[in-house]
C-alpha cells in the first residue's frame, strides 16, 4: 500500500548524471564541486561567505563554535524546534533559556523573546537562535532590533527556509544574506528545499566568523600554502566537511530551486483555498504579507478540545488512510533530557496540542492532494 509522506525529495536523471560525473574527478572531497557550489550559493544568497558542511546540525554547531561561545555563556532559543540547536548548545555547556512560541505559527516573536528575557531576568545574552518554522521567515528585522538593544549575536536556524525571504522598506532580503543576523544555517536533508543527500550550509558577512567556520569545519587545521606537507592545528575542531559527491547533487538541485519553490507555492495555495474557511475549528496560520516563504511545511491548527478529540486521534485517522502527517515539533521541554522548570510555555503547549503538518513536496500530485483534503474534510463530518 502506497503511503503519502509529509515530505519527499525530487531527484531527476540530470541530478544523477552530475553525481556520476563528480565520481570521475581526481578529488571527490575538498575538490572543485565544493568550491563551485559555495561560489553559486554565495551569489544566490547574496552573502559574503557561504560554506557547506556535513549537515544542518553541523552548521548550527559550527555557528556556535565560530562565535567563540564558551561554557556558561547564555543563549536563548525557541522552545519548539528540531533538537539540533539545543543539543549543540548543551554539548558546548552553554546556559540555555527556551523562548515560548506563537500558538499558530510555532515561531518565537519579538514579544516572546522580550518575555523570556524579563521572566528569567537574563542580563548578558551571547546569542539568540531564531527558527522559521515551516519556512515562513517572520520578524527577521524585529529580532535584529532586539540584537542591537541587547548586544547579542543572531544565529538563524533557517533549516526550513532556503529560498525564503522578507521585505523591509521595499527591499527584498533572502534568508542567508545575513543582513539582519550574524549567521544563517541551512539543512540539505532530503526533505528540505534542496538536497545533497545529507548536508548543511552556513553563511555570514563577517570575516572573523568565516575564518572560524573554515577552521572548525576541518579539525582546526591551517595548511601552509607553499609547503603542502606542513600544517598547524589552531582550534579543537571537527570533520564537518561535505564531499564533492554531495556538492555535485546540491549544485544540480540548486539550479532547480525556483521550480521547487513554485511547485510548493502551488500546493500551499490549493490547500489554503480548500481549507481556509471550511470549518472554524480548523485554522491556517496567518503570516505577514512581507514574507516570501519557502513553503517547507503546511501547518494546520485544529481546535481538538472543541471536537472532543486529540492530535493522536487525527494522526492515526490519516495514517489509516495512508497519509503520513507529522508534528513539527515536540517542544524541547517535554524530552527526558530537559532538566529545568517546564512551566510557562503557554503558546508552545497550545501549538503542540493543535498543530499538524500535512504533506507538501514537489512531487505531490493533484490526485493525492485531493485525497488529503477529502480525508481532512471527512474527519470534521464524522
Ligand atoms: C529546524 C531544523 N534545524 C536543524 C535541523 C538539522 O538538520 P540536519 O538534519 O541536516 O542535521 C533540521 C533538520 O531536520 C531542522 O528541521
Amino acid at each position: 500500500m502506497k503511503f503519502i509522506p509529509y515530505g519527499k525529495q525530487y531527484i531527476i536523471n540530470k541530478d544523477k548524471r552530475i553525481v556520476l560525473k563528480s565520481l570521475s574527478n581526481d578529488l571527490i572531497t575538498t575538490g572543485p564541486y565544493v568550491e563551485k557550489f559555495e561560489e553559486v550559493l554565495k551569489k544566490y544568497l547574496k552573502c559574503k561567505y557561504a560554506y557547506v558542511c556535513s549537515s544542518g546540525t553541523a552548521a548550527i554547531h559550527l555557528a556556535m563554535l565560530s562565535l567563540n561561545l564558551k561554557k556558561n555563556d547564555v543563549v536563548i532559543m525557541p522552545a519548539v524546534n528540531f533538537i539540533a540547536a539545543y543539543n549543540a548548545a548543551k554539548i558546548m555547556q552553554l546556559k540555555i533559556y527556551l523562548i515560548d512560541v506563537d500558538k499558530y505559527t510555532g515561531q518565537i516573536t519579538p514579544n516572546t523573546v522580550i518575555e523570556c528575557i524579563r521572566k528569567n531576568k537574563i542580563v548578558n545574552i551571547k546569542a539568540l537562535v531564531t527558527m522559521y518554522n515551516g519556512g515562513y521567515p517572520e520578524y527577521s528585522k524585529e529580532f535584529y532590533d532586539l540584537k542591537k538593544k541587547h548586544n547579542f549575536s543572531i544565529i538563524e536556524d533557517s533549516c526550513h527556509a532556503l529560498g525564503a525571504g522578507y521585505k523591509y522598506k521595499d527591499k527584498f532580503y533572502k534568508i542567508g544574506c545575513c543582513k539582519h543576523s550574524d549567521i544563517s544555517t541551512f539543512s540539505m536533508h532530503p526533505l528540505k528545499t534542496i538536497t545533497s543527500g545529507e548536508g548543511g550550509i552556513i553563511t555570514t558577512n563577517k570575516k572573523k566568523i568565516a575564518e572560524n567556520i573554515k577552521l572548525f569545519r576541518n579539525h582546526g587545521m591551517k595548511r601552509n600554502k607553499s609547503k603542502h606537507w606542513k600544517y598547524d592545528i589552531l582550534k579543537h575542531g571537527y570533520n564537518y566537511r561535505l564531499s564533492d559527491i554531495n556538492c555535485a547533487l546540491g549544485l544540480s538541485q540548486l539550479s532547480k530551486i525556483n521550480f521547487f519553490l513554485k511547485k510548493r507555492k502551488k500546493i500551499y495555495k490549493k490547500y489554503s483555498k480548500e481549507l481556509k474557511n471550511f470549518d472554524r475549528n480548523l485554522i491556517i496560520p496567518n503570516y505577514s504579507k512581507n514574507i516570501n516563504p519557502s513553503f517547507h511545511l503546511f501547518l494546520i491548527n485544529i481546535q481538538f478540545n472543541k471536537l472532543k478529540r486529540n492530535k493522536d486521534h487525527f494522526l492515526k485517522f490519516l495514517k489509516d488512510k495512508n497519509i503520513l502527517a507529522q508534528q513539527h515539533y515536540i517542544p524541547i521541554y517535554k524530552f527526558s533530557i530537559y532538566d529545568k522548570n517546564k512551566k510557562n510555555f503557554f503558546g508552545s503547549e497550545a501549538y503542540f496540542t493543535n498543530s499538524i503538518s500535512i504533506p507538501i513536496f514537489v512531487k505531490l500530485n493533484k490526485k493525492d492532494q485531493d485525497k488529503i483534503v477529502s480525508a481532512i474534510k471527512y474527519y470534521f463530518k464524522k
